[in-house]
């Protein structure tokens, strides 16, 4: 069925490739409506895109009469799915500040729904941080990234940053969320600390920022599952498409979690979560004569352990945090937990694991061990999720042979 798609088009050679992009969707009986930035205008005239698109395009953000009748609002609302291509390093960083300085950013920031980026520039303008960084957060925010490509660009080098072509767009738009096997599957992820209160204004937590756990859900959600996230306390935004519930102790996250397990196909235990907490939290604030030297401890229920158990059981996938004998100590909680595939990270070094925007793991299942080299977690969660869907898609072909 067709879908009412915006496409943006900024400043960069690739725009003319943007006229055959058009040309396809409408071919794919899509409506579609196309607004430039003033750098795109530059390549190709607005009067090109109205003429394949066959409505008039958007280019002012203040033009009193094109506002009057299609307003950035208005634009927003009419767009299905939004695509910006090409998406020049310019628009990538106005749109990670949350600019709104022109048609298509205003747009961007008042639409609901889904965005995807086609980057195109010059290779060492793709791979400057400045770029990779605001390339991530946008990725934090549900923005999907499309390429980009390598190969000869515009200006003569080679390397990362060539547009995709329009085919490969298309197919980017119809099959995104329809292919992967993880297309409207419910997965539930735990992210975070938790907190256990010894009084109203003290509690027991561990360093983890939830960052995994918000990544995983983010990319989780960008592959067309149904993302619920069960999280400690954290000072993340929540992922665009993401059901957040939020929760404080380790008690709590089990009774959340084990709410949810009845509709759930897939479970990822990323959180951190207390083992222990202080038997008695005091009603009031204790003062420091009142603490004795000894505290006394309370076991808390393994969250994990009581997914891995439920009939039936979704897919279950921990992680472990180990400062030495990481693949020991992983395999160990793999077999223990019941779990069908454990992702260990090494932690307490300089860089990676609990705090830290990079991440590098090892992911244990009946398949063998595959390693994710030292990345974002960005990118990382996006590599796992991947893993999960294809590892989910055999699982569930596995079983429809055996009922067969
Ligand atoms: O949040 P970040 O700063 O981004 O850091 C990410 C991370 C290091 C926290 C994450 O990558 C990670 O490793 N999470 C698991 C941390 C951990 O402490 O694992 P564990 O070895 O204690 O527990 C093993 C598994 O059992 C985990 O999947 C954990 O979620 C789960 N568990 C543990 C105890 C418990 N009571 N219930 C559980 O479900």
């Amino acid at each position: 069925m067709g879908q009412s798609i915006l496409l943006g088009v900024s400043g960069g050679i690739a725009a003319y490739k943007s006229v055959d992009l058009v040309r396809r969707l409408r071919e794919n009986a899509h409506t579609v409506r196309v607004v430039m930035t003033q750098a795109a205008q530059s390549f190709v005239t607005p009067l090109t895109f109205q003429a394949v698109s066959g409505y008039p395009v958007g280019c002012d953000l203040l033009d009193a009469e094109s506002e009057a009748a299609m307003d950035h609002i208005s634009l927003a609302r009419f767009a299905e799915k939004i695509i910006i291509a090409p998406a020049s390093a310019d628009v990538i960083a106005r749109l990670a500040q949350g600019m709104a300085n022109d048609l298509l950013t205003a747009i961007c920031l008042a639409t609901t729904a889904p965005i995807a980026i086609v980057p195109a520039m010059n290779h060492r303008m793709w791979h400057n941080p400045i770029t990779q960084a605001n390339v991530a957060k946008l990725q934090q925010f549900g923005y999907a990234v499309w390429g980009p490509d390598e190969g000869t660009q515009a200006c003569g080098e080679y390397g990362l940053g060539r547009m995709l072509e329009p085919e490969a767009i298309v197919t980017h738009i119809e099959n995104k969320n329809s292919v992967t096997p993880l297309h409207r599957k419910t997965i539930v992820i735990t992210a975070g600390p938790t907190r256990e209160p010894l009084d109203p204004v003290r509690f027991i937590s561990n360093r983890s920022s939830g960052k995994m756990g918000y990544a995983l859900a983010a990319a989780a959600a960008q592959s067309g599952a149904k993302v619920i996230l069960i999280s400690g306390p954290t000072a993340l935004a929540p992922p665009k498409n993401v059901q957040l519930i939020s929760i404080e102790t380790a008690t709590q996250m089990y009774e959340t979690v084990m709410q949810q397990i009845p509709q759930c196909d897939i479970f990822i235990g990323a959180a951190a979560v207390a083992d222990f907490r202080p038997t008695t939290a005091a009603p009031q604030k204790s003062s420091k004569n009142e603490f004795s030297s000894t505290l006394s401890l309370t076991a808390n229920p393994d969250i994990i352990r009581a997914v891995a158990q439920f009939t039936p059981k979704p897919l279950t996938i921990g992680f472990a945090a180990e400062t030495h004998d990481v693949k020991l100590h992983a395999m160990r909680k793999w077999e223990n937990k019941g779990l069908d595939a454990i992702i260990a990270n090494q932690v307490g070094l300089a860089e990676g694991g609990f705090d830290s925007d990079v991440n590098s793991v090892e992911l244990y299942s009946a398949e063998g061990m595959v390693q994710f080299p030292r990345q974002s977690k960005i990118e990382l969660a996006h590599h796992l999720i991947e893993w999960i869907s294809n590892y989910y898609g055999k699982q569930t072909k596995d079983s429809i042979k055996n009922i067969g």
